[in-house]
Order: C-alpha cells, then structure tokens, then sequence
C-alpha cells in the first residue's frame, strides 16, 4: 500500500495510529506538491530514519502575499504519487483548503525578530503562514521527525524555533539542498523559466559561492563579502537581486564581522521567477 492516498484528516490519524500500535515511528516530509529530486531526498532521508513515512502536498493559501503566485502555483497531484510510491512513502496526506480549514482560522503562529530578514522582509505574512499551516500539520500527523530542505534556510531556522519555543515533541531534520550539475537549487519554480532565463539562473549559486570563497580564505569583512557576491551577478536586464545577505543561520540576523557559522543567502527574480538559495559557511581561522 506503498503511497497510500488520504484526503481526509481523521483517516489519516487512523494511519498514523495504527503505525504506533506496531511500534513503528513516524517520519513526516511537509510539500506543496510539485515534486522533484530534492522532496526526493527528504523522503529517502524520512524512510531511512523512520518505519511509517508520511508526506503532505498541500499548497498552503496562507503563505502567498501574491494572489497570482498561488494561482500560478504548479499542481502535479498524479506525477508526485508516483514519485511518493517510488520512494517508499507510506501515505500521502492531501488535504482540501476546505479540509484544512473548515473555517477561517482566528489563530495563528506570530514569528518574531527570526522573520525580518531576508524572504520575511520582502513577504510580509509569509512565514506567519508557514508557521501556522506547518504548526497544523504537526497537530495532525503527530510525528517523530519531520524533514526540510536547507534550500529553504530561513523556513528550517523558524520551524526549529517553532518546535523549541511551542515544545512540539519533534525532531526536525535538515536535508542537504539538490542541485542541477550547473549548481541551480533544485525549486518547484525552476519549470517557469524559459531557455534563456534558465542559462541565466546558476548565476544566483556561483555569486553566493564567490561570497563564501572570499569569507572561507579568511576575509571576515560582511561588507566585502557581499560586494565581492553582487558583482558575480552578470549584467542582464532579465535578473533582479532583491537581497544579498550574510547572517547568523540560527538566528538569521545579519552579521556584522563573520567569526564563526554564517549563511550567505540571496534571492533572485528571473525574468518573473523569483529564485532563493543559500551557501553555508565558516570563518577560516587563525587569520
Ligand atoms: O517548503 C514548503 O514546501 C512549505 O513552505 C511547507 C513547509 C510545506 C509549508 O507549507
């Protein structure tokens, strides 16, 4: 019963339920659908850790400050059961909006300070959207683990803090971002680009790694750093840097001087695509 469709919240929770009696432990992949190599690799992550592995492809209205970016949204509901069942997933939770949210909600997840910077700054709402839907996703699937790209760096620090800051007994997993062998994160947004917008995007990574090489070589300088990323960038009318910015990756403040763990993460418009990665890095030491 490999992939198991359930639309439903309290099948589910029968699943979910009965999968405890057998004492096997719950690994648990939240999407939006529109799956491709790195959902992927967090189900391959969840079943290698985990005897039931449930995902949830739910495209989630709260977290869209644009109304065209959620109806533009790609739905793929027959494609990601086969690449579910084809990774070993046991169930796959797709829930209506209807069924999410029998009514409109009057509670949500307020995130703080965590949420100022970077995509937070530019979508307002958006990670109080996250927050909430994943906060519900939690409450209904009740699992052990739960696994998030590293793509997506500033989500996986505020569903951490989640975790900690409302004691959700979970584990959350972080999973290493895929990438195209040209170095372009693997994104549900990437089928929206055109040939020559395509050519142009790996442009996002090899600026976020000149950042990192001048930091890893031992310049600590932020500013240095992000000058030495932007100008990486080729001058092209079809790119926007909308932020370039190097911050602590717990707390996902901008830093001033790079002592220790830093991320060094920027966003991109693509032609009307807008593109987010990341690059983990260190200060070199003894410089
Ligand atoms: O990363 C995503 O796909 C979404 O933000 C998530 C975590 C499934 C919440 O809707």
């Amino acid at each position: 019963m490999s992939g198991e469709l359930i639309e439903s919240i309290a099948p589910l929770r029968e699943r979910v339920a009965r999968a405890r009696r057998n004492g096997q432990s719950i690994g648990f992949v939240p999407t939006m659908g529109a799956l491709h190599a790195g959902h992927a690799s967090l189900i391959d992550r969840a079943r290698l850790d985990s005897g039931v592995v449930v995902v949830s492809i739910f495209v989630n209205p709260l977290q869209f400050d644009r109304e065209d970016d959620l109806a533009r949204y790609p739905r793929t509901l027959d494609a990601d059961l086969r690449l579910c069942a084809s990774h070993g997933a046991d169930a796959v939770f797709a829930p209506t909006a209807a069924e999410m949210f029998a009514v409109p909600p009057q509670c949500t997840v307020e995130v703080g300070t965590i949420a100022a910077h970077l995509c937070g700054r530019f979508r307002p709402g958006h990670f109080r959207g996250v927050a909430t839907v994943v906060m519900k996703l939690f409450g209904i699937v009740q699992a052990d683990a739960a696994y998030f790209g590293e793509k997506d760096m500033q989500q996986l620090a505020i569903i951490r803090r989640l975790a900690v800051d409302l004691n959700v007994p979970i584990t959350i997993v972080g999973v290493p971002t895929v990438r195209e062998a040209d170095g372009l994160a693997i994104s549900s947004r990437n089928v929206r680009l055109n040939p020559t917008e395509r050519g142009l995007a790996p442009a996002l990574y090899r600026a976020l790694r000149a950042g990192a090489a001048a930091i890893e070589s031992g310049d600590h300088d932020v500013g240095r750093a992000k000058a030495l990323a932007a100008a990486g960038l080729p001058d092209d009318p079809r790119l926007r840097l909308e932020y370039l910015e190097i911050v602590d990756p717990e707390t996902v403040q901008p830093l001033e001087r790079i002592e220790g763990p830093a991320a060094i993460a920027g966003a991109l418009w693509v032609g009307a695509t807008r593109l987010i990665d990341n690059v983990a890095v260190r200060a070199a030491t003894g410089q």
